[in-house]
């Protein structure tokens, strides 16, 4: 594992996989750092970092698909860190209407300090990077989310502390969310089962990859073999953005459903994540999602402060 941008001024954050063990654990205690800060100041939400680490920084924020988390965090990042946040919906831009990924990454680099972008497909991420001469961070293709799980991270920390040789249950569609949990389970080396359908299992080469690097991630197709002895389970929607065949997917994904017997099978100070947006009643009970073990909207606050602690490590600051 090594980061191919180390030796540019700046680095892009395109996916835990290409971090190493060190970055990936130095971003998160940045984002506890910075969390710290930002809430003992007592500014709440007018907080602006008393340093400015990004001062004059701009960043474009690309968005190919819907969002509410990513896109509210990033820009309230880049504005408390004493940046400014750009925010274009891609079907507004040229890029809708055929201009291409590589000359739109070189005609931002001129323009702005930094991009983000959530796209339909990975690959636009990859080309927006190859092509850029700023950073480039990922917030989301149709392979993985890695700013969520840094997020992620952060929160069941500050719970049930560090994540090392803890164990972390997925049930659900093996989607690009549960990609970027394979990689951080390597990266934090924590265990992780993942209960998926066999129709919706994480990518062969995700695991194949975990496996090459160490990484204790198992697949099972029966939730209750995955939840056992978890200190954490987590899920998803069944209907990603871009996803066809929904009812198909609802009638597979029907046994995976985190409710309280499944929670009951786990640990009994599990705690229970989910990224959101959620449907109550399909992937999740409402009376587990709203329960007492749910650290769901510390996980969505979260996004907030690791955001800003990966926009600080683009820098390379
Ligand atoms: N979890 C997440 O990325 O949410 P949004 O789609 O609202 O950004
Ligand atoms: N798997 C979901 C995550 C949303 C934040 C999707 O891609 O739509």
């Amino acid at each position: 594992m090594s980061n191919f941008n180390l030796k540019k001024p700046y680095r892009h954050f395109l996916d835990l996989a290409t971090l190493t063990r060190g970055e990936a654990r130095d971003i998160i205690d940045k984002a506890r750092a910075l969390k710290i800060i930002a809430t003992e100041t007592g500014h709440g939400k007018g907080f602006i970092h008393p340093d400015r680490p990004l001062a004059d920084k701009s960043l474009a924020m690309i968005f190919e698909k819907p969002s509410t988390r990513t896109r509210v965090s990033f820009e309230m990042s880049i504005h408390q860190l004493g940046g400014k946040a750009i925010v274009l919906q891609g079907n507004d831009m040229q890029l809708g209407r055929g201009e291409t990924v590589a000359d739109t990454a070189h005609v931002l680099s001129g323009f702005v300090d930094a991009v983000m972008l959530r796209a339909d497909s990975h690959d636009s991420l990859l080309d927006m990077a190859a092509h850029a001469t700023v950073p480039v961070i990922n917030a989301l293709t149709d392979y993985s989310h890695p700013c969520q799980i840094m997020a992620d991270v952060l929160t069941f920390e500050e719970y049930r502390g560090p994540i090392t040789g803890k164990k972390i249950a997925w049930s659900g569609d093996g989607n690009n969310v549960a990609v970027s949990w394979i990689h951080a389970a390597v990266l934090f080396d924590c265990e992780l089962t993942l209960a998926c359908p066999k129709e919706f299992c994480p990518p062969t080469q995700v695991m194949e990859w975990a496996a090459n690097n160490g990484g204790k991630v198992t697949l099972t197709h029966d939730p209750a073999q995955a939840v056992e002895g978890a200190d954490c389970i987590i899920t998803d929607t069944w209907i990603s953005m871009g996803d066809s065949d929904i009812d198909a997917r609802i009638a597979i994904l029907a046994p995976y459903q985190v409710n309280r017997k499944l929670m009951d099978l786990s640990n009994r100070d599990s705690l229970f994540m989910h990224c959101l947006p959620a449907h109550r009643g399909e992937e999740v009970t409402g009376e587990v999602i709203d329960g007492p073990r749910s650290v769901i909207w510390d996980e969505a606050e979260n996004r907030l402060h690791a955001q800003k602690s990966i926009l600080i490590w683009c820098f390379g600051k």
